[in-house]
């Protein structure tokens, strides 16, 4: 049962609700680089069981697991070659019967993650379509073209591939198909009711094993145009390269929408609150909206919170909006900072205003560290006070920084070799987990084997330089978690403060444009209490009021003001 708070004079209003998911903190594994257990330098699904404690430790309450499927690894695991079984580089099914049955034990849920919009060639589906001739039943699983005989060589039409290079392969007999990824990721045709009873049965299955939810991959992207069309490239939004804008005729097309009111009916069938969470890179705060309706998803990830520069402004009008477009449909808002697919916060953040991006392309200097550090350390801070609920991505606890050196030999994305090096792609956020400074592989393999190198700044960063260290990220990041939970804040109310004005006033009239303009300031409040959050983004210093408490602060060695690129949590009487 949810419930609005009667009291609607906040501009987002508490929840009253025993649905886990409203308030959820859910930390993402990536599992080949999580923890290896069999020493074959791939992270895999004992790795992460024997680390749930971890995971409880930290004071999450879900874990969502990044594909764990039999897959070629041609895009790391996001290429599925069997949806209802286990890749044996991370294991078999009885290791994730294991896996739920500990998390459940330990009072975490477990969220898998769906990939609807393609397979990869390998699939059985894909295989059949190849064997079968051009315009059969098998072929119709996913959206082949025939080739003009005129001109067989143009692709049917100008769609580019999210990765770089055509959105258009060729089959040995000279038919086209489509693949919005990569060459080796067939994308499904979701007209064909086959395919949409097909995932009715993938969600079964994993259901009947336990698992609390699914994260679904590219949910935008599953319904394409009728006919194909191509894509305006005179249309402004269609200029750039993120495409993130229902414009795109292979994007956030209405009729997805029937798609998911027929998983969630199936989800409803089951026990407990199952979920299921969209990853859908759509725009505006209306649109992504539409996702989480009633009866639709659950939730569906904020990338405009993840993508926004550091500038308060910006961040106030994201959080107001998230929260406007969410309460008017009775979805919680999520926050999310990072992923496996963007450039890691402490890195991110700290990047040249001209150089400032969520996903790696040309090379870009290397950011200060130490600002870097602060920075993501701040955001995380905020974050965490916000209600609706909130993802961690595995190392952002440890303040781990994107890895912008690679070797090219050592490169695997899909994205870097598609677009011959230009965009160097996602491996720099996938490097494996440091555990141990001393350990081989930092405590991720004990034969020291890694699928990706990991610097030697990782080893100081590792969880046990870490634990019990008073002021650590690691040592952050639980303390926040565990006053969240007392406080209850993931279900409290949210007001905006206006500091600005206040400080304005104490900095004089010489000085107006910058004093508190670049702090973001809200209340959080709920039976324990107000909890007043200042994050400052601006050049000055804001003063604590003597009569509010500090609960926690971005920077230790804060006692009686709000520093540049620093978060407090304030106890208000
Ligand atoms: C989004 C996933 O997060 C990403 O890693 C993957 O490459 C694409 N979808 C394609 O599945």
């Amino acid at each position: 049962m949810t419930q609005l708070s009667p009291a609607r004079s906040s501009f987002h209003p508490a929840v009253e609700s025993d649905e886990w998911w409203r308030s959820a903190v859910i930390y993402q594994v990536y599992p080949r680089s999580f923890a290896d257990a069999d020493g074959d330098g791939i992270g895999d699904l004992p790795g992460i069981t024997a680390k749930l404690p971890y995971l409880r430790d930290l004071g999450v309450d879900a874990v969502w697991i990044s594909p764990f499927y039999p897959s070629p690894q041609s895009d790391a695991g996001y290429d599925v070659s069997d949806y209802c079984d286990v890749d044996p580089l991370f294991g078999t099914l009885a290791d994730v019967e294991a896996l739920v049955s500990r998390a459940h034990d330990l009072g975490l849920r477990v969220i898998v993650d769906l990939v609807p919009n393609h397979t990869s060639d390998r699939h059985e589906w894909f295989q059949r379509a190849l064997a079968a001739p051009p315009n059969s039943p098998e072929r119709d699983w996913y959206i082949f073209r025939d080739a003009d005989p005129a001109d067989p060589e143009r692709t049917p039409n100008n769609w580019e591939s999210v990765f770089g290079g055509p959105a258009w392969s060729k089959t040995p007999d000279g038919q086209w198909y489509l693949h919005l990824f990569d060459s080796s990721q067939p994308d499904l045709n979701w007209e064909n009711p086959r395919v949409r009873e097909a995932f009715k049965g993938v969600l079964r299955f994993w259901l009947d094993r336990g698992v609390d939810g699914f994260r679904v991959d590219v949910a935008h992207g599953l319904v394409k145009a009728a006919g194909l069309p191509d894509i305006d490239r005179t249309t402004e939004e269609l200029q750039g390269e993120g495409m993130t804008t229902s414009a795109a005729p292979f994007w956030d097309q209405d009729g997805v929408h029937e798609i998911y009111l027929s998983w969630r009916a199936v989800l409803d069938e089951y026990p407990e609150d199952r979920v299921m969470v969209a990853e859908a890179w759509v725009e505006p705060y209306e649109r992504i909206a539409r996702y989480v309706r009633q009866g639709e998803f659950h939730q569906a990830f904020n990338f405009s919170f993840l993508e926004a520069p550091w500038d308060a402004a910006v961040l106030r009008e994201c959080i107001e909006e998230s929260f406007r477009a969410n309460d008017l449909v009775g979805a919680p808002t999520t926050w999310v900072l990072s992923n496996h697919d963007v450039i890691r916060p402490a890195t991110r953040l700290a990047l040249a205003p001209e150089h400032f991006t969520s996903q790696l392309g040309a090379p870009v200097p290397a950011p200060n560290p130490e600002l870097g550090a602060r920075r993501a350390r701040a955001a995380t801070t905020a974050m965490l006070a916000l209600p609706g609920s909130a993802y961690l991505y595995q190392g952002e606890e440890l303040g781990l920084v994107e890895v912008l050196d690679l070797a090219e030999e050592t490169r695997q994305d899909p994205t870097f070799h598609r677009t011959n090096g230009e965009r160097l792609g996602r491996d720099g956020c996938r490097v494996p987990m440091p555990w141990q400074r001393d350990a081989p592989a930092y405590g991720f393999s004990e034969s020291g084997a890694a699928w990706l190198p990991q610097p030697t700044l990782y080893g100081d960063l590792a969880v046990d330089q870490q634990e019990g260290e008073d002021g650590s990220p690691l040592e952050l990041v639980r303390t926040l978690l565990a006053l969240r939970r007392e406080r209850a804040l993931g279900t409290g109310s949210f007001d905006f403060v206006d500091l600005a004005a206040a400080a304005e006033a104490r900095a004089g009239a010489d000085n107006k444009a910058s004093a508190g303009s670049g702090i973001v300031a809200f209340d959080v409040t709920t039976a324990a209490g107000t909890t007043r959050v200042v994050l400052n983004l601006g050049p000055q210093a804001w003063p604590i009021p003597a009569d509010a408490r500090i609960l926690a602060a971005s920077d230790p060695s804060v006692t009686d003001s709000v520093p540049t690129d620093c978060a407090v949590w304030l106890a208000i009487a």
